[in-house]
């Protein structure tokens, strides 16, 4: 089946995504995702969950989860997520959508379930633990999403199939009991998603193994100066205009993401006349990843610190979403047929 990628709609459609409280935001998430959800908050309606019920099916000790909760809240709203204007809200909170969870459980069928290639790789992770919940993520996730009759779903590559699971179980219900929702789709602004490379030259930047080949939006200045000086680099180009190795490519496109036009203007310049001193690139690089990391840290540690502030957050939010769910749940529970009285 072909994978579909909306184009710009009109109107203030619905928009939702969730948020694993599992780790740290990185650069790669802000870039990849958080700055896609920004933008959409001037534009949609927009639900933007911290899926706190999901990590249950790989974290089952919860001894963590009130502080990545509360990291996960703080760091997206450092970001620019504004709880005024979206539904900013915990999974656990809206208790419609496990409801509406069971309901979509009996048009799952195992046998697509196991398929799921999250599901296989999750059996192969922890074996000892291949819990119903993991096989029905993806019901889990769908519910999430129509619980809004969301239309547009700002995620990743690695959850194109989740959606197209969500779009098989949505037209199964509407073709059984009637037309409730719509199909949901992957949706972001610009055409391919923005990759941030990982500093040691191989791939892009994700909670790695390397823990220096990422940065996190936690990072003190020193740990980011001392990643960026890690970065791989060599004796430089030795013929002009010669092209770049991957990993010298990678820091000129971490600097597009932070640095002025004229700097990497300088810098494109030295490497192609072979004049590059790569030790005052990356101290460039890493003194503008800085100024870029410093305001959202120092922001999100305040906000982390101030409890009172987090739980109007998801109080706020709960309302949002608990009130759209509760329109939903009305019209599922009459076209299930749920209605005796
Ligand atoms: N499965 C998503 C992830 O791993 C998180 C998620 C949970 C989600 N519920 C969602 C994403 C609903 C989009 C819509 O990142």
């Amino acid at each position: 089946m072909g994978k579909k990628r909306a184009t710009l709609p009109a109107g203030r459609q619905v928009v939702m995504s969730g948020i694993r409280p599992t780790g740290f935001l990185h650069l790669g998430n802000y870039f990849g995702a958080v700055r896609n959800y920004v933008r959409m908050q001037e534009e949609f309606e927009c639900y933007f969950m911290v899926a706190d019920l999901h990590s249950l099916t790989t974290h089952p000790d919860t001894k963590e989860l009130k502080q990545n909760v509360h990291r996960v809240l703080s760091e997206n709203i450092a970001c620019g997520l504004d709880p005024d204007r979206v539904a900013l809200y915990c999974q656990s909170h809206i208790h419609e959508t496990t409801e509406l969870y069971l309901y979509l459980n009996m048009l799952a069928y195992k046998g697509e379930l196991e398929k799921t290639t999250t599901f296989k790789e999750k059996v192969r992770q922890q074996p000892d633990n291949v819990n119903a919940g993991l096989l029905t993520y993806p019901v889990l996730q769908t519910a999430d999403i129509i619980l809004h009759r969301a239309k547009y779903v700002p995620v990743g590559k690695d959850q194109e199939q989740h959606l197209e699971m969500a779009r098989n179980f949505v037209n199964r219900f509407n073709h059984r009991y009637g037309e409730v929702f719509p199909e949901p789709q992957a949706f972001n602004f610009g055409e391919e998603l923005i990759k941030v490379p990982s500093l040691d030259g191989a791939g892009k930047m994700s909670k790695s193994e390397n823990q220096y080949a990422t940065l996190y939006l936690s990072d003190d200045d020193e740990l980011i100066r001392k990643k960026v000086m890690k970065a791989k680099t060599d004796s430089g180009p030795e013929k002009t205009n010669s092209p770049r190795p991957d990993y010298i490519q990678n820091i000129f496109l971490l600097m597009r993401l932070v640095s002025n036009s004229a700097i990497i203007t300088k810098f494109e310049t030295d490497y192609n006349n072979c004049s590059i001193r790569y030790g005052d690139m990356k101290k460039q690089l890493a003194e503008d990843m800085v100024q870029f990391i410093t305001p959202i840290r120092e922001k999100a540690e305040a906000i982390r610190n101030d409890e009172k502030y987090l739980r109007e957050v998801m109080e706020k939010g709960a309302e949002k979403a608990r009130k759209s769910a509760k329109a939903t749940m009305e019209l599922v529970r009459k076209a299930l047929g749920l209605n005796y009285f």
